[in-house]
């Protein structure tokens, strides 16, 4: 079951150029997107993304999309905190929720809360029988097939594409998106699963860094723009499966507190592409190397070439045109979390204390 690799984990990681590129071919065609027509995003004010854990991980970078690419305002939610807090729900708005498993019980519960009071419910879900697939108004697979590893991948890579797809929907659906725009950003879709085979090429080198991370104490993540929810994903994949405390950041937030922890000690894993923000990450990057931190820069040829000098590692990912670059940097991520585990001896399949789906409240 394990086709060889010594865990679920490892295999789902691997995975995902193929997952990614059949779900590609599921969403987008020669001649446009492929998702169902009533899914028109023209007449909407408002969208809501709610989800827990990595889901809504996948939802705070969709919200980056569905502002730059469909000027559509967003509001995004942990499942838990939602339905307590009466949020408005305006008529003209749809509510989306993002869940791998489709039965965790606060993602039903707050789908539950808002049928009827929005225009449309949608579910994002890998188990097409599962409860929210069944009681949204409208259900879009992700097609990554069957998860097993507590610690979700393969999902996570799948659910940003299903809603990178839907961003550029609601981009051309809203006039936000020319033809031309909406088609260079589905060709960057495409070359995904080709760059995601690179990134997997440094595992080895990943590896060996984890040799070191797992002495540590505490790992800080930064990243900036759509990178920055990908910062708080690191951390969590890390925390799950090898039980270090680690936190992600804005980098633009650290010296508002959490530069105070920083020491040799601390390593920081930064997750920057040569992007039009690069250089203010980099400036927050060289304030932890100021102060001895142990920086880990994740980065393009560009940004290795400016900004590489005097950090403790890095590595090389290859070049993906903007905003999609955490779609192909959650796999450096990923594996970082898990050779770090791997390193202390941890059950990276079974982590103690977590289920795959979380059926309580
Ligand atoms: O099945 P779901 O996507 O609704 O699950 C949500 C979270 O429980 C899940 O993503 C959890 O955070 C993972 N173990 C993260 O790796």
């Amino acid at each position: 079951e394990k086709a060889g690799y010594k865990h679920f984990m490892a295999k789902e990681i691997a995975e995902q150029p193929v997952v990614l590129g059949d779900a590609l071919r599921h969403y987008l065609k020669a001649d446009g997107v492929n998702l169902p027509e009533e899914l028109n995003f023209s007449d909407i004010d408002r969208l809501t993304l709610v989800a827990c854990g990595t889901a809504f991980y996948a939802c705070s970078v969709a919200k980056y999309w569905f502002e730059s690419l469909a000027g559509l305002p967003c509001e995004i939610d942990v499942a838990s905190e939602f339905r307590y807090r009466e949020p408005p729900l305006p008529q003209r708005s749809f509510a989306l929720f993002v869940s791998q498993s489709g039965e965790t019980a606060d993602t039903l519960a707050a789908l539950r809360h808002c049928k009827g009071k929005v225009a449309r419910t949608i579910a994002v879900v890998n188990v097409p029988t599962s409860s929210i697939a069944r009681e949204a108004d409208l259900a879009l697979p992700i097609l990554a097939g069957i998860e097993v590893g507590v610690a979700s991948t393969k999902a996570f890579t799948c659910q940003l594409l299903a809603l990178a797809v839907m961003a550029l929907k609601a981009g051309l659906d809203r006039g936000h998106l020319n033809a031309a725009q909406a088609a260079a950003h589905m060709n960057t879709l495409r070359t995904l699963p080709g760059l995601m085979n690179a990134a997997l090429a440094t595992s080895d080198e990943i590896a060996r860094l984890a040799a070191q991370l797992a002495e540590a104490q505490d790992i800080l993540f930064l990243g900036r723009g759509p990178m920055y929810p990908l910062a708080l994903e690191g951390a969590l994949k890390l925390k799950e499966i090898s039980y270090i405390h680690a936190e992600g950041y804005a980098s633009g937030e650290l010296k508002h507190g959490p530069i105070a922890l920083i020491d040799r000690s601390v390593p920081v894993i930064v997750m920057a592409p040569h992007d039009k923000l690069f250089d203010k990450t980099v400036s927050n990057m060289q304030e932890v190397m100021a102060r001895q931190g142990k920086v880990l820069l994740v980065t393009d040829a560009k940004g290795v070439s400016t900004a590489a000098e005097g950090t403790w590692a890095h590595l090389h990912m290859p070049e993906v045109a903007e905003p999609f670059a955490p779609i192909l940097y959650a796999l450096p991520a990923q594996l970082l979390a898990y050779h770090t585990a791997i390193a202390k001896g941890t059950d990276v399949d079974q982590p103690r204390n977590l289920a795959k789906s979380v059926t309580v409240e």
